[in-house]
C-alpha cells in the first residue's frame, strides 16, 4: 500500500510510521519535517498535498493542536486554534479527500481520551475529539467510492509519560504496541466509521 502518514515525526506518528514502513511505502507530512510541507490548519495546504502525494491507499493523520488552558482563562481565539487545527483541520482531510482519493481508499484520524474522559484544562481539546468522533460516525453514512474512514482515540501514550502524566493522575499509560495496532486495525481491516477506544 501507498500510506500518507501525516505527523509521522510525532510522538505516536514515529511509530505507526516505523511499523507502517517495514511491509508498506509512506509518504510522511508535517508542517516542518516530511517527505510533502503541509499545515492542516489550512485547506489550500491540504488540498496541495493531495495533489503532490498522487495515488494513495491509506492516509493517516495523527497531527493537529488545540489549546489547553484553564476554562476561566479561555477566549474565543484560543477555541479557535483547535477548531481549525485538529477539528476542521482532520474533517478538511476527509472533505478533500472523499475527492482525491481512489476507490476502497481508508482515512485514519486521531483524537484521545478526553472525548470520553476529560481532564481539568481540556474543554477545547475534549470538545474538539467529542466533535470528530460524531464527524467520523455521520460521514460514513454518506461517503462514496467505499472509503472508509475511522478514529483512533487512545488515552495517554507511554511515549508521552513524561511530559503528560501530571495531568492524567491514576490513568495507565497505554503501551505504544497497543497504539500502533488500533491504526493497523483501521488501516488494514475492513471497519468503517469507527471510534477505536484503547483506553486501558
Ligand atoms: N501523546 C499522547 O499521549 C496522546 C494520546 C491520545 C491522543 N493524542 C493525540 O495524538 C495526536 C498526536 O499526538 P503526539 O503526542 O504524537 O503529538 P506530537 O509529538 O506533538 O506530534 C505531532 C505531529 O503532528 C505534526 N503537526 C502538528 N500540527 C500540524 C499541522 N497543523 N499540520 C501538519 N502537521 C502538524 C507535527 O509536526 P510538525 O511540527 O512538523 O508540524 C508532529 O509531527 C494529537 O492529536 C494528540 O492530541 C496524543
Amino acid at each position: 500500500m501507498r500510506i500518507l502518514i501525516i505527523g509521522g515525526y510525532g510522538t505516536i506518528g514515529k511509530r505507526v510510521t516505523e511499523h507502517f514502513s517495514m511491509e508498506h511505502q509512506v509518504i510522511l507530512a508535517g508542517r516542518n519535517n516530511g517527505d510533502i510541507q503541509v499545515d492542516i490548519s489550512d485547506s489550500e495546504s491540504i488540498e496541495k498535498m493531495y495533489r503532490d502525494a498522487g495515488e494513495l491507499d491509506a492516509v493517516i493523520c495523527i497531527a493537529g493542536e488545540a489549546k489547553w488552558a484553564p476554562f476561566y482563562d479561555m477566549s474565543e481565539a484560543d477555541y479557535q486554534v483547535g477548531l481549525q487545527s485538529k477539528l476542521m483541520g482532520q474533517v478538511n482531510l476527509v472533505r478533500l479527500g472523499a475527492e482525491y482519493l481512489p476507490k476502497g481508499a481508508s482515512i485514519t484520524l486521531t483524537t484521545g481520551i478526553l472525548a470520553d474522559d476529560p481532564v481539568p484544562m481540556t474543554t477545547s481539546a475534549a470538545m474538539v475529539n467529542g466533535g470528530i468522533h460524531s464527524f467520523v460516525k455521520a460521514v460514513d453514512l454518506e461517503i462514496k467510492k467505499g472509503i472508509r474512514v475511522n478514529v483512533v482515540s487512545s488515552g495517554l501514550v507511554e511515549d508521552a509519560v513524561e511530559k503528560y502524566s501530571s495531568y492524567f493522575p491514576g490513568h495507565h499509560p497505554i503501551p505504544m504496541d497497543k497504539v500502533v495496532r488500533a491504526y493497523i486495525r483501521s488501516v488494514e481491516g475492513r471497519g468503517r466509521g469507527e471510534i477505536i477506544r484503547i483506553y486501558e
